[in-house]
């Protein structure tokens, strides 16, 4: 059997673990609010309407922060619309995707399910189809105590405390023509900086994001981030990065591969934010914030878009709720690696999204929620991942892709946290057809004791989790696992997501 050698030392530091790595997001689309996390006539629901089992898996999932409520959806979005009482709440033509807005769930309702599940909030502006006032309106309302119009107004619906939201989107996707309010990088650069500068007279500790590109792929990729840079550099912190990837005409090979774009497409966000930087000759660095990343079987919802007409308007109808399979967890978790690796400049990511619609939790209107493949990875990464990202070491076997030439057939990341004594171990095997065993040296933790080394992977790789069977990919054991002095010795199926954690 093949081996992979992985050397470990713990004076190489990449980067802190930053807790917004497990970030997620909730968006008004399909069923991720409606009959996603709430839902009130559901037998689970609390006093809010919020479905508790939803909840449950949400705290298991480890999410720290969650953004909301867009997406596409943000951009033709009126923030007044979902406060006050129910009763008078308008119902809306959302047309980011062609559905019928209630409004019965909004800002407040999201803020108390933040705080119920223990996460940050993570708030998007509309700059689609709105302005500068319509931002300060915003945070008036969100964050100023007490005694002007809007933070009354707040108080006035119930909510005495303000929801001291630290990060926020200055609107979103805004580089792509399918967008209310599409722009041009100069027309977005302008508003994104007035926009900034306007909430910074407010609050100058914000923690502000103006938005890159909607993927790698987009013609205007790289000019966009230069230029949107150029004009907000030193009123923002970050420039987001939104990636998509699915398996293409059967491609195993490839679609496993698929954290290699990833990489590139960070290590290209950073040089350009640094070129910006170097041009302006400013000190501060801008970070990225992944704030949209996943697998998403896009080509269905393109079909259904091309297929809507105007008499189909719905309320939360089924979009996007894809059966993830085990191929897709061991994607989801290279690409969490790769977000990790990068720690040093990625310091907010956010899944998308968290239920329903293309999300880690499935549930059922008046039935069950259930844990989809790719929860796993993610809630394992969550939870073990904790203190420093280390420099690693990997000598791996490497296999031909068609999309990404030669790619070494394992990847892994490991953190050590030397307060704590914890060192973790995540790997994949991304080898479409071959196991491979992996070597770590453990010679700089002489004591080190296994304490969890748990291996996901099937016979096939396209099974999934389902209302019937829902836990049919899940985390097992792994039984081929060996510590021998300081050699960790693990054979890793293909296809695989494996995590060992150790005591040092
Ligand atoms: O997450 C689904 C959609 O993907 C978001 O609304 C949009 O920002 C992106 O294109």
């Amino acid at each position: 059997m093949r081996t992979a050698s992985l050397s470990i030392d713990p004076t190489f530091v990449v980067a802190p673990v930053n807790r917004r790595t497990f970030g997620s997001f909730v968006e008004h689309m399909g069923r991720c609010v409606y009959t996603g996390i709430y839902e009130p006539d559901h037998p689970s629901a609390d006093e809010d309407g919020l479905r508790t089992d939803v909840l449950d898996l949400v705290r298991e999932l480890g999410v720290t922060v969650v953004r909301y409520p867009g997406g596409n959806f943000v951009s033709g979005y009126r923030w007044e619309d979902g406060v006050g009482p129910v009763e008078d709440r308008p119902t809306r033509l959302d047309s980011a995707w062609h559905t019928i807005e209630t409004n019965a769930f909004g800002l407040n309702e999201f803020t108390r399910w933040a705080h119920k599940a223990g996460v940050e909030t993570m708030m998007a502006m509309n700059l689609g189809t709105r302005g500068v006032q319509e931002a300060l309106d915003l945070f008036e309302y969100c964050n100023h105590p007490s005694g002007t119009a809007l933070s009354d107004l707040r108080i006035s619906h119930g909510v005495k405390d303000p929801h001291d939201i630290q990060l926020w989107c200055l609107g979103n996707e805004l580089d792509g023509p399918w967008q209310l309010g599409h722009k041009t990088a100069q027309e977005y650069g302008r508003l994104a900086a007035e926009t900034a500068s306007a909430l910074r007279q407010r609050d100058p500790s914000l923690q502000l994001i103006a938005c890159g590109s909607s993927h790698r792929q987009m013609p205007t990729f790289a000019a966009w981030e230069a230029t949107v840079l150029e004009h907000t550099y030193d009123q923002v912190d970050f420039i987001s990065a939104h990636a998509y990837y699915q398996l293409e005409n059967d491609d195993l090979a490839s679609f496993l591969a698929s954290s290699r774009d990833m990489d590139d497409f960070v290590n290209e966000v950073v040089a350009t934010a640094d070129h910006i930087r170097a041009k302006l000759r400013r000190s501060k660095r801008i970070n990225i914030s992944f704030d949209e990343w996943n697998v998403w079987y896009r080509e269905e919802s393109r079909q259904l878009r091309a297929s809507w007409s105007a008499e189909d308007w719905e309320v939360a109808p089924r979009l996007s709720e894809e059966p993830y399979t085990v191929a897709d967890a061991v994607v989801v978790g290279s690409l969490l690696l790769s977000l990790l690796r990068h720690s040093d400049r990625v310091t907010v990511a956010c899944q998308a999204q968290l239920v329903n619609t293309i999300g880690s939790i499935r549930c059922e209107p008046g039935g069950p929620a259930w844990r989809q493949s790719i929860f796993h990875p993610f809630a394992q990464a969550a939870r073990l991942a904790q203190g420093q990202v280390l420099h690693t070491a990997l000598s791996a076997p490497a296999h031909d892709t068609a999309r990404y030439g030669q790619v070494p057939s394992i990847d892994a990341v490991v953190t050590h946290d030397a307060e704590t004594g914890q060192l973790a171990v995540l790997a994949v095997n991304r080898h479409p057809g071959e196991e491979l065993t992996l070597e770590i040296d453990l010679r700089a933790f002489p004591a080190a004791r296994l304490t969890e080394a748990s291996v996901l992977a099937d016979d096939d790789w396209r099974a999934t989790n389902t209302q019937q069977d829902p836990d049919r990919v899940s985390p097992r054991p792994n039984p081929q696992v060996q510590l021998e002095d300081t050699t960790l010795r693990a054979v890793l199926p293909a296809v695989s997501w494996n995590v060992f954690h150790l005591e040092v």
